[in-house]
């Protein structure tokens, strides 16, 4: 569970929109164009979905904090089914507590189609310069772990990385890991 929903009403509000990430445009690139149905499981103020509505393909997203976008629904992720062809997720996986994020790697798995895709992009456990935060939650998450774990589910690996680089913004520079996992039985 731990959602800080207070925490990011006040950070959307804040920050204004930020228009597309790198990863939303990596992924489209590369691998989500000719799918169906892609749900943004963590979609915060929409920045990447309303990218995604730019394409051919069905966008909806799921996060705690309200959106107006009406294909935007408030959930608590761990507890989300899903019925969709491609699980975007971009810097959820470490704002959400181990347990949530067993459940949600399940209910993709469940929920996305035969071949379908799981995209995730979160900060990396091993980055020595990560800020320690004391206003939300934040618990970084090891690559090799998060691999084994999905390939255990059933996942393929078709990508992944682990780098600097992805996401500059004045000062910061986080080691981010990327990966994009297949469902394949
Ligand atoms: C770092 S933000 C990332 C937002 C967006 N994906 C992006 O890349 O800008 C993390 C998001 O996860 C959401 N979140 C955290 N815990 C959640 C939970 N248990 N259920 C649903 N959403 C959650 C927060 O509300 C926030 O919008």
């Amino acid at each position: 569970m731990i959602m800080n929903k207070d925490y990011w009403v006040d950070y959307y509000q804040r920050i204004g929109y930020l228009g597309p990430s790198d990863f939303a445009k990596f992924c489209v690139d590369r691998f989500i164009r000719y799918y169906h149905h892609v749900v943004d499981a963590g979609c915060g103020d929409g920045r990447d979905l309303r990218y995604f509505e730019k394409f051919n393909f069905k966008v909806s997203g799921i996060d705690c904090v309200p959106n107006p976008n009406p294909n935007v629904i408030v959930q608590d992720i761990g507890e989300a089914k899903f019925n969709c062809d491609v699980v975007y997720s971009r810097w959820m996986l470490h704002a959400i507590d181990k347990e949530t994020e067993d459940n949600f790697l399940r209910n993709v798995y469940d929920g996305i189609s035969l071949f379908g895709l799981l995209c995730i992009e979160c900060r990396s456990d091993t980055d020595d310069r990560a800020p320690i935060l004391d206003n939300h939650y934040r618990r970084h998450i090891n690559f090799e772990r998060l691999k084994e774990k999905m390939i255990a589910l059933g996942f393929k690996i078709i990508y992944a990385g682990e780098q600097r680089g992805w996401s500059v913004q004045d000062n910061d520079d986080p080691l981010l890991i990327r990966i994009i996992a297949r469902k394949i039985v």
